[in-house]
């Protein structure tokens, strides 16, 4: 007969060793960044979903049209229109650098240079 002082225990680490990969899941999913968002504002420039994957490229697209062509003014795809300047436009809803974009970027280890030059608003505060 099986001594049940040893399979039992034996089983025990059976399950925990199998189900190592669903906790290392559930750690990971807690670490998944929350950004802090808008509390008066309810809506971006684009969707959320676009805003999630393109914003880098918008950003791109958005300094090439105010530096080489000179045009200050984007268009959203709801027609609304919105004044081309990281500072001013994202960053006067985005009130916080760190609390919004870092919490992103730490989690993916990307620093964009874009502080060097521009100022976030939790910066200027300091200066006022
Ligand atoms: C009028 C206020 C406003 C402006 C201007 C604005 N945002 Fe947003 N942004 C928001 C709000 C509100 C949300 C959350 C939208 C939602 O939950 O549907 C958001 C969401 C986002 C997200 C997605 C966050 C997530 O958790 O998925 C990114 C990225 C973002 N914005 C970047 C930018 C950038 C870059 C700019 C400038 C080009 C910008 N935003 C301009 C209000 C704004
Ligand atoms: C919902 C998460 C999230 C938020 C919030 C967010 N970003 Fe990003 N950002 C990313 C991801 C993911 C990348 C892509 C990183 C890569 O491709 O290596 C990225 C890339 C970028 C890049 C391009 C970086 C490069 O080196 O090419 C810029 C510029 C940028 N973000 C600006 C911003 C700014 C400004 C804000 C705040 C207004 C912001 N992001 C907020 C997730 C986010
Ligand atoms: C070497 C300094 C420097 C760096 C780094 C830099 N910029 Fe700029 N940026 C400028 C200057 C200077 C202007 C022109 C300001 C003006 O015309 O008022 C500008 C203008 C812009 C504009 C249009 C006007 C405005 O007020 O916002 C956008 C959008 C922009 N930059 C985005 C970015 C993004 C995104 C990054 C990071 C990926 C970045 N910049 C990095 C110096 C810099």
């Amino acid at each position: 007969m099986y001594n049940a002082e040893k399979v039992i225990p034996f089983i025990i680490v059976l399950i925990v060793f199998f189900t190592i990969p669903m906790w290392l899941n559930f750690g990971r999913l807690e670490a998944i960044p929350q950004p802090e968002l808008p509390k008066k504002e309810k809506k971006c420039i684009e969707s959320k979903e676009y805003m999630r994957a393109y914003h880098m490229k918008l950003l791109d697209n958005w300094r090439k049209k105010a530096i080489r062509e000179n045009q200050h003014v984007y268009v959203a795809s709801d027609g609304k229109t919105h004044t081309i300047s990281l500072q001013r436009t994202c960053m006067k809803c985005h009130t916080n650098k760190e609390k919004f974009c870092d919490k992103c970027h730490d989690f993916v280890i990307t620093h964009p240079d874009c502080w060097d030059c521009h100022i976030a608003p939790e910066v200027a505060k300091k200066w006022q």
